[in-house]
């Protein structure tokens, strides 16, 4: 495999993204809540930021940064810090295909988003399913703090345990 660039998302990436979301559902159950449009997830009107992954073009990887929309991290994060929900956004959509994985690419992923937050004021928050530990092992490394518990709903009534964190200060 060549070398693995992390860059600012872009219009033409859709599809490849979309493609490698599908792999990685196929391959870890994420998102809980299925693939059936992996466009319209990626790419909505509530995107603030994202970056992709690429290895010799083709897109492995994948993070955004979205406005909240009443997820329990963003309240659970005001409500300990104070913060105005208008400084919070959700990092969301991370992903990297399992053939690129343990490369740092993930991390590299977050680092873009932590960055661009930070340079906006913005703390980011996210919530991580329970089951997820790769990921969770990630958050860990890089100093995001574990700031309290959820219930993701998906599909027709079910729900998973999540676990909601902050990021580190600037
Ligand atoms: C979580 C996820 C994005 C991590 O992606 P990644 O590119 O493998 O992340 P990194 O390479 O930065 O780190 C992963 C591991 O590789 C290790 N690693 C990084 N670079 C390495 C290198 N050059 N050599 C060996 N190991 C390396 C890290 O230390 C880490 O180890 P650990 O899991 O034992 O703690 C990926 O596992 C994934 O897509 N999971 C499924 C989707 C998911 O759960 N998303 C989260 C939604 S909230």
């Amino acid at each position: 495999m060549g070398s693995a660039v992390v860059r600012p998302y872009q219009d033409t990436d859709l599809e490849g993204a979309a493609a490698a979301l599908v792999a990685v559902h196929a391959t870890d159950g994420y998102p809980v809540e299925g693939v059936a449009d992996p466009q319209a997830w990626i790419r909505s009107a509530n995107v603030r930021a994202a970056w992709v992954g690429a290895v010799d073009g083709k897109i492995v990887g994948h993070v955004s940064v979205m406005r909240p929309q009443g997820e329990d991290a963003v309240s659970l994060w005001t409500g300990q810090s104070g913060d105005d929900e208008q400084h919070v956004a959700v990092l969301a959509r991370l992903f990297v295909l399992q053939e690129a994985r343990r490369r740092a690419l993930g991390a590299q992923l977050m680092q873009a988003a932590t960055s661009w937050a930070q340079d906006q004021g913005i703390r980011l928050v996210l919530d991580v399913m329970a089951k997820d530990t790769a990921a969770i092992r990630l958050y860990q490394r890089l100093g995001w703090t574990r700031i309290g518990e959820a219930t993701h709903p998906y599909g027709e009534g079910r729900l998973m345990d999540a676990i909601c964190f902050a990021a580190p200060d600037a």
